[in-house]
């Protein structure tokens, strides 16, 4: 209505006077992504975040996400300011990693080449040799596994087993796990599919094996998004952060998009499928955030220099 109209372009003008482009995640509010849209900025998944903030011209980033996005951003653009709605905004598979106990797993097993999801801080990050997002984790370790080397894997243990499988690549995994896709149910969505039997299935590999082995199609957010479109089915069971559902319903009006079940008798909690960390994106924290530099990422420079490494390797191999 005429209230979230006012909202929108109260935001608008303070990204403009500021200087600001916004970068925001499926995951984020609606509001948030409809304030990407309309004011020139951008939304994607993590890799093409990343990519995204590296290349744009702009002095000054906001990422709606949560914090690794944010700090990708700013290892990439050192330059750049990178502003956050807010720096609270965390992620189970980055919090489950915490960078000494990496290192020292890392230690008993020299012979592996570390390959770590972007989910993680920079500290994590300047440990490894390569750094993926999820688009690209299957194509980078089966590269890597044609070389004959081994990997070492962190931190989501379900992607990492769902690579595993994929490319058939020797990989020691780290026991994380993200609190929203670790809670799709293959009971409840069988289930589901029993009721809607033409529907198609989308999984974000972060899920359970189980889960996954129901998919018609396992891919990041971007790649579930394109599944949409390209899938002649028009029912979809989403197993993925339900904040997605705002672009998969504007790409496809006519079509039916149904939340995956977190509970195995077929239904679904209010706040299971949304993560609590994207949630806190809100409107108002990024106004706030734009008002100062309280919200603004920053990263420990030599910190910085060993993070661009196999940043830079991840952007260079998707390119
Ligand atoms: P994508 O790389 O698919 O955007 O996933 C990021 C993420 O945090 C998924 O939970
Ligand atoms: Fe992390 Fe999961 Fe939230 Fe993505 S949805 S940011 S993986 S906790």
């Amino acid at each position: 209505g005429e209230a979230r109209r006012a909202q929108l372009q109260q935001a608008q003008d303070q990204l403009a006077r500021r200087g600001a482009v916004l970068v925001a995640h499926y995951y984020t509010d609606p509001l948030m992504q409809e304030l990407a849209e309309i004011s020139g900025g951008f939304i994607g998944d993590s890799l093409e975040m990343a990519r995204f903030g590296a290349e744009t011209e702009a002095s000054t980033v906001v990422v709606a996400g949560v914090r690794f996005m944010g700090e990708t951003a700013k290892i990439l653009s050192p330059n750049k300011t990178v502003l956050m709605p807010t720096l609270a905004a965390e992620c189970s598979l980055d919090l489950g990693c915490p960078p000494d106990e990496f290192a020292a797993l890392r230690a008993r097993h020299p012979d592996r080449t570390v390959v770590v999801y972007a989910n993680t801080s920079a500290a994590v990050k300047a440990q490894a040799d390569w750094v993926v997002t999820s688009s690209i984790a299957v194509d980078l370790v089966a590269h890597l596994h044609a070389q004959g080397e081994k990997i070492l894997w962190a931190p989501d243990q379900h992607l990492g087993r769902y690579v595993a499988d994929q490319t058939g690549a020797d990989m020691l995994l780290w026991d994380g796990a993200c609190v929203v896709h670790e809670e799709f149910k293959a009971q409840g969505i069988e289930r589901m599919k029993a009721v809607y039997p033409e529907a198609a299935v989308l999984v974000h590999p972060e899920s359970p094996k189980p889960v996954l082995a129901l998919a018609d199609r396992v891919g990041s957010t971007t790649q579930l998004l394109k599944a949409t479109q390209d899938m002649p089915q028009q029912q979809f069971i989403v197993a993925t952060d339900r904040g997605i559902f705002y672009k998969m319903q504007q790409a496809n009006p006519h079509k039916t998009f149904i939340e995956a079940p977190t509970a195995g008798n077929g239904a679904t909690c209010r706040s299971c499928a949304h993560c609590p960390w994207m949630a806190m994106n809100q409107l108002d924290a990024l106004m706030q955030s734009l008002q100062g530099d309280q919200q603004e990422i920053r990263v420990d420079p030599e910190l910085r220099e060993r993070a661009l490494v196999p940043l830079r390797r991840m952007l260079d191999f998707a390119a």
